[in-house]
C-alpha cells in the first residue's frame, strides 16, 4: 500500500504560459496524448474558444462552460500523477491566470522559435518570479524558420532574467530540420513530421556514424554547434532551477508532437513535488497528515439559473477523502464535502481521495471565497494569492435604475469571484470596476445581464491606475478628506487610491510619504 508520503512524491502539479498563438493548446493537448489521457488529436484544439470571443456571447458562455472541465486536467504518466492546469487563453490578460500561477510547483515556458519572447511571456514570467517557480523552457515551432537558437537563449537570458541551460539542442530549423541532440543523455532523435510520435527514429552518441548516413553535412555542423554550446552555455544545475535562477531548454515542433515526450520527461523527472506554502502563522509541508488546502479560483457553474459555483482548492497538504468534514475557517464552519470533484482530461469525477499537489473542486452557492482556507480544524490563512493593481477603469451605468441592488449585489458577487474588482469612491455614489484586462469587462456585462437580470452599460472613467492604501487611520482619513473622489473603498473595504495619471500619484505618495501604495494586496 502506498503511503501518504509516497503519493505526494507522485504529484507534479504545473501550468504552461506563453504568448498567445506560441502553440499552448497544441502542447496542452500533445501532451495529453502522450500522456494517454485523451485518444485523439483535435480533442482540446476542438474546445479552444474562438479567438474572437469578445464579440460572441454564446462563444463567451460556452468557453466559461467548458474552462470548468479544462482548467485542472488531471492524468497519470509513468509512476507520476499529473496535475496540469490550464491559464486561460484569452489574447487578453486576466487576473485569473495570475492567481492560477499561485496554485502550481512549476511552470512550463512556451517560446515561439519566430517571435521570441513576447509581451505576454515577459509579463507570465513576472508573476512566476514572486514565488521563484521553476521553469522548464519549450521553444516550440523549430518546423519553422525562426530565430537562431542562440539568438533565442540569450534572448531569454537578457530580457527574462534567467539562465538557460540546453538540453536539449535543435539540428537545422525550418526546412532543415532533423531533429535534436540530447546533452545530457546524449542521444540524438529523428524529426520526421509523418512518424506517429513525431520521431522516426532515436540514437545514441554524437559520434555514431549513423548520424553521418541519415543527416549528412550536417552532422558535421551539429558537432560544431555542440562543442561551442557546451563551451558557451550553462550546464543544467537542479537548485538553480528550483529555485527559479536557471530553466532547463527544450526544442521541438508541439503541432509535429516533436519534443513532446521529452519536456513531459523532464515534468516527471525534474520538476518539483509538491513545496509547501506559507501561512499567516507558519509553513505547511505537503507531507503533514492533516489535510490543508486554499481557493485559487471561482467558477460560477454553466447553469445559470443555480448560482452555483465551483471553488478551486489547492490541496496543500495531507488527504482527502470523500466526505471528510473541513473547516472553512472564514467563516468558521464545519462543511461535509461529499461532491467535491476532481477534473480529469475529459472528465469531471466525484472525488473519493486527493493528495497534497492535487485540484478539488468544491461547489457551493456564493459562500467560498478566493483566497479562503480550509483545514481539519486549524487556523490557517495561506498567503500570497494576490489582487493586481487594476490597469484598466470602467464607470457601471444602469440602464433601469430600478435595478440598483441588483447591480450593487451583482458586482460585488463577480468580484468576490474574482471577475473584475469593485471600487467605490467615497465622495461619489459611482461604481467603478477595475480589470487587468479588458475582456473581463465584457464577461462582467454579459454575466449582469444574463445572471443578474440587470443591463449595464460601462463609461469611460478617468482612472490610469490604483494603489492600496496602508498607513495609520489618521493619515487615512487626512487622504480620504483631501481626495474623496480618488480615495475608494473595494470590494474587500480596504481603501485604494485611483490615481488619474502617474504625476497625480506620484504628488499623493510625495504629499503622505507616510502611507505606502501598494500595487498588489493579498486577499484576505
Ligand atoms: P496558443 O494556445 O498558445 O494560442 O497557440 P495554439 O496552440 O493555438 O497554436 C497557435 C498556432 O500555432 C496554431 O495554428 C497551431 O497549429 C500552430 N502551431 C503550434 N505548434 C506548432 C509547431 O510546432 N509548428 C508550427 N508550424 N505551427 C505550430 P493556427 O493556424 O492558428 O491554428 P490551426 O489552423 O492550426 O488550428
Amino acid at each position: 500500500m502506498s503511503t501518504l508520503h509516497d503519493e505526494i512524491q507522485r504529484r507534479r502539479t504545473f501550468a504552461i504560459i506563453s504568448h498567445p498563438d506560441a502553440g499552448k493548446t497544441t502542447l496542452t493537448e500533445k501532451l495529453l496524448w502522450f500522456g494517454g489521457a485523451i485518444q485523439m488529436a483535435g480533442a482540446v484544439r476542438a474546445r479552444k474558444a474562438g479567438k474572437h470571443a469578445t464579440s460572441d456571447w454564446m462563444e463567451l458562455e460556452k468557453q466559461r462552460g467548458i474552462s470548468v472541465t479544462s482548467s485542472v486536467m488531471q492524468f497519470p504518466y509513468r509512476d507520476c500523477i499529473i496535475n496540469l492546469l490550464d491559464t486561460p487563453g484569452h489574447d487578453d490578460f486576466s487576473e485569473d491566470t495570475y492567481r492560477t500561477l499561485t496554485a502550481v510547483d512549476s511552470a512550463v515556458m512556451v517560446i515561439d522559435s519566430v517571435n521570441g519572447v513576447e509581451a505576454q511571456t515577459i509579463k507570465l514570467l513576472n508573476v512566476c518570479r514572486m514565488r521563484d517557480t521553476p521553469i522548464v523552457t519549450f521553444v516550440n515551432k523549430l518546423d519553422r524558420e525562426g530565430k537562431a537558437p542562440i539568438d533565442l537563449l540569450d534572448e531569454i537570458e537578457s530580457v527574462l532574467g534567467m539562465q538557460c541551460a540546453p538540453v536539449t539542442w535543435p539540428i537545422g530549423m525550418g526546412k532543415t530540420f532533423r531533429g535534436v541532440y540530447h546533452l545530457v543523455n546524449d542521444t540524438i532523435a529523428f524529426f520526421d513530421p509523418h512518424a506517429e510520435k513525431g520521431t522516426s527514429e532515436m540514437i545514441q552518441g554524437i559520434d555514431n556514424p549513423r548520424l553521418d548516413e541519415l543527416i549528412g553535412h550536417q552532422a558535421a555542423e551539429l558537432r560544431m554547434d555542440i562543442e561551442l554550446v557546451r563551451g558557451a552555455s550553462h550546464t543544467f544545475d537542479k537548485e538553480a532551477y528550483l529555485s527559479g535562477k536557471q530553466t532547463p531548454v527544450f526544442f521541438g515542433s508541439a503541432v509535429n508532437n516533436f519534443g513532446v515526450q521529452s519536456l513531459l520527461d523532464a515534468v516527471v523527472d525534474l520538476s518539483p513535488t509538491p513545496l509547501s506554502r506559507k501561512t499567516v502563522t507558519r509553513e505547511v509541508t505537503p507531507d503533514e497528515p492533516k489535510f490543508t488546502g486554499f481557493v485559487f479560483k471561482i467558477q460560477a457553474n454553466m447553469d445559470p439559473k443555480h448560482r452555483d459555483r465551483i471553488a478551486f482548492v489547492r490541496v496543500c497538504s495531507g488527504k482527502f477523502e470523500r466526505g471528510m468534514k473541513l473547516k472553512h475557517v472564514a467563516v468558521d464552519k464545519q462543511i461535509a464535502v461529499n461532491n467535491a470533484i476532481t477534473f480529469m482530461a475529459q472528465d469531471r469525477n466525484t472525488t473519493d481521495e486527493a493528495y497534497a499537489g492535487d485540484i478539488i473542486g468544491i461547489p457551493n452557492h456564493g459562500t467560498i471565497k478566493l483566497g479562503d482556507t480550509f483545514t481539519e480544524g486549524e487556523d490557517l490563512k495561506f498567503t500570497g494569492i494576490p489582487s493586481f493593481a487594476p490597469e484598466h477603469f470602467r464607470r457601471a451605468r444602469l440602464k433601469n435604475p430600478l435595478k440598483m441592488k441588483q447591480l450593487q449585489k451583482g458586482l460585488q458577487q463577480l468580484a468576490e469571484e474574482g471577475a473584475s474588482q469593485l471600487f467605490r469612491p467615497l465622495a461619489s455614489n459611482d461604481l467603478i470596476l477595475g480589470a487587468v484586462g479588458t475582456l473581463q469587462f465584457d464577461v462582467v456585462a454579459h454575466r449582469l445581464e444574463f445572471e443578474y437580470g440587470v443591463d449595464v452599460a460601462f463609461e469611460s472613467f478617468d482612472c490610469s491606475t490604483a494603489r492600496w492604501l496602508r498607513g495609520s487611520d489618521a493619515d487615512l482619513k487626512s487622504i480620504a478628506d483631501k481626495y474623496g473622489y480618488n480615495v475608494a473603498l473595494d470590494g474587500a473595504e480596504d481603501y485604494v487610491y485611483l490615481a488619474p495619471n502617474r504625476v497625480n500619484l506620484a504628488m499623493a505618495q510625495e504629499r503622505y510619504p507616510d502611507i505606502q501604495f501598494l500595487e498588489t494586496r493579498e486577499i484576505s
